[in-house]
C-alpha cells in the first residue's frame, strides 16, 4: 500500500519533475516521468537511506540520468546488455556530466547476484518479463536487498498475476489514485512515444499495457511468500499456466 509518507515525497517532487521535464529531451525507450517519480518518492519514503542505486537496462539513458539527478549525492551504477546499440553513444553523451555515475556493460542476471549488497535499491528494465521477477527475487531473498523496482508490469500479463499471488506488500505505479494525481506530467512523454488516440506504433504500445495506464513498475519488498527456492519453483511450473491463460483471454480480446 501506498504511504502517506510516500504522498507527501511524490507532491513534493511534482515541481522538481515539471522543470525535469522542461529542460530534458525525454527519450524514446524511457520509463515515463510519474513512473521515475514514483520510484523516487517510494525510496525517499523509507527510513533506511539506500547505499547505492543499480540499474539494469539503460538504453538511452532517460532513467540513468533521473536517478543522477534526483540522487546526486549516491553511487548509481548502470548496467547495459548492448554495447553495440546505437543507444549507447546517446546515453554516454547525455551523462557525461553526472559524476554519480558508472556505466558499465554486460548481462546483469549475471552481474547483479554479485555485486548487489544490503542497502542498495535496485531498478530493473532489462531483462524484462519473467527473467526480470526470477532476478529480483534472487536479490531480495539471496543478497538482502531491500527494495527492487521491475518496469513493465502491467495488469494483465503473467508476471502481474504471479507477484499479486506471491509477493502481495508489493506496490505498484499503476494504482489509480497515483495514475489520476502524477499523469500530468508524462504529456511531453507521450508526445515522443505518440499520441495514444494517433499513430498506429502508439496506438500498440497502449494496448500492449493492458489495463493499466502505462508500463508500470512494480516495487518488490521482502518478505516474499516462501523462500527463493519454491518460489522459484512455483514460478518455472506456474509461469506455462499463466502464459496459456494469459493467450487465450488476447485472443478472445482480438476476435
Ligand atoms: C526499455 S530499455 C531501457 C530504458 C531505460 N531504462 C530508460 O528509461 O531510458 C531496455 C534495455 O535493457 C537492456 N537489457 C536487456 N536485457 C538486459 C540484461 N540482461 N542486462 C542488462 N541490460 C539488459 C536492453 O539492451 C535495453 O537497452
Amino acid at each position: 500500500m501506498l504511504t502517506s509518507a510516500f504522498y507527501k515525497h511524490a507532491q513534493a517532487l511534482v515541481p522538481v519533475f515539471q522543470e525535469f521535464a522542461r529542460t530534458v529531451q525525454y527519450e524514446k525507450k524511457g520509463i515515463l516521468f510519474s513512473e521515475m517519480l514514483f520510484f523516487v518518492a517510494l525510496v525517499r519514503s523509507k527510513p533506511t537511506k539506500p547505499l547505492r542505486i543499480i540499474e539494469s537496462g539503460r538504453a538511452r539513458a532517460q532513467s540513468t540520468l533521473t536517478l543522477a539527478r534526483l540522487f546526486p549525492e549516491l553511487p548509481v551504477v548502470s548496467i547495459e546488455y548492448d554495447p553495440n546499440s546505437p543507444d549507447t553513444v546517446i546515453a554516454a553523451e547525455r551523462l557525461k556530466d553526472c559524476a554519480n555515475v558508472e556505466l558499465r556493460f554486460g548481462d546483469s542476471s549475471q552481474i547483479l547476484p554479485k555485486i548487489v549488497r544490503a542497502g542498495d535499491v535496485v531498478l530493473i528494465d532489462g531483462p524484462k518479463h519473467f527473467r526480470a521477477l526470477r532476478l529480483a527475487m534472487r536479490l531480495l531473498n539471496h543478497n538482502h536487498t531491500h527494495l527492487v523496482f521491475v518496469h513493465d508490469v502491467h495488469r494483465g500479463i503473467p508476471e502481474r498475476a504471479f507477484l499479486e499471488k506471491y509477493a502481495p506488500t508489493s506496490t505498484y505505479s499503476d494504482q489509480a489514485d497515483f495514475v489520476a494525481t502524477y499523469r500530468h506530467l508524462d504529456e511531453i512523454c507521450w508526445q515522443v512515444l505518440g499520441n495514444p488516440s494517433g499513430e498506429k506504433e502508439a496506438q500498440s504500445f497502449v494496448e500492449a499495457c493492458g489495463d493499466s495506464y502505462g508500463p508500470t513498475f512494480a516495487a518488490l519488498e521482502p518478505p516474499v511468500t516462501g523462500t527463493t527456492f519454491p518460489l522459484l519453483a512455483h514460478l518455472a511450473l506456474e509461469r506455462r499456466a499463466l502464459l496459456g491463460r494469459w493467450e487465450a483471454s488476447r485472443a478472445k480480446r482480438i476476435k
